[in-house]
């Protein structure tokens, strides 16, 4: 059973000025509910109710998200919006939240290290919140799907989808041998390479599980592609060790650190959960 969530929500989410000017690029809305509530939702669902936020300046409405209000609370008590707050109230009994800050913007692998002190040494998911994932139903989210097949590998999982060649430039690319439908043992994986030469057209989604010994691997793992501490290269460590398992899930992805996927995801949600019948 994994109980730990790390979410990195460090970044300045700068193709979304002058909206993240002020607010943090994970409090934007699909409708009416903040990117990050989504992933801490999916987390929850798994079982990883054990909330860990790796943020830094400028961020505090996230924990404000997820603390009491209760002069909101009190407005809209005994009205019909009470309503709205349920699912949050919900979220916020159903788990506990941690926060620190990444010193420096070195990267997703330095903003997964910054958060080992709210992690320790058990193995956690990871969930980027500009990746929005809808499983094929409420009881299908992609992080309890991963979770199983961690339990049945008890190493490192990715989550995976295919993208067009002319993308792989925006991902990290995975190659490997499918072990059974949709399960890839993985051989190679290189951050965001050119069409030319990535090694498939496989991509990494912002959904993980770790084992801990990544601690070890990203305090080692030099600068990569952009200049930053990149987690596919320290995954890339792990493929001789444990082993790195790549996992096609069922579902959809937004990726709502893009403008166009941010607008696909909002017509989604709003098509299947908002719009009454
Ligand atoms: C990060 C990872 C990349 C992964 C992507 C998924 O990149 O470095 O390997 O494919 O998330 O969204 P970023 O989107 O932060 O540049």
């Amino acid at each position: 059973m994994i109980k730990k969530c790390l979410f990195p929500a460090a970044g300045y989410g700068t193709r979304f000025l002058p909206a993240t000017k002020s607010i943090p690029k994970e409090m934007l809305p699909i409708v009416n509910k903040p990117l990050i509530q989504y992933g801490v939702e999916e987390a929850a669902h798994a079982g990883m109710t054990d909330i860990a936020i790796v943020t830094g300046r400028g961020k505090h409405a996230i924990e404000d998200l997820f603390d009491n209000n209760r002069i909101i609370e009190e407005a809209v008590a005994n009205t019909d919006k009470a309503e709205l707050l349920k699912e949050t109230n919900a979220l916020m009994a159903a788990c506990t939240f941690s926060y620190t800050r990444q010193k420096q913007m070195k990267g997703l692998g330095d903003a997964i290290l910054s958060g080992e002190p709210l992690v320790g040494n058990l193995p956690f998911g990871v969930v980027l919140a500009d990746d929005l994932c809808a499983g094929n139903n409420a009881q299908d989210g992609v992080l309890a799907q991963m979770l199983k097949i961690y339990e049945q590998h008890g190493c490192s999982i990715v989550a995976i989808e295919e993208v067009p060649e002319q993308d792989t430039h925006k991902y990290g690319i995975i190659s490997g041998r499918e072990i059974e439908p949709g399960i890839y043992q993985i051989d190679d994986m290189v951050e965001k390479p050119s069409a030319g030469v990535a090694p498939s057209n496989m991509a990494i989604i912002g959904r993980y599980i770790l084992t801990p010994d990544i601690f070890d691997l990203l305090r080692t793992t030099p600068a990569g592609t952009g200049g930053e501490i990149q987690i596919t290269d320290a995954l890339k460590a792990q493929i001789g060790k444990g082993g790195v398992i790549g996992y096609r899930f069922r579902g959809r992805r937004f990726d709502c650190g893009s403008i166009h996927g941010f607008v696909e995801a909002t017509n989604y949600f709003y098509d299947h959960f908002f719009k009454k019948a």
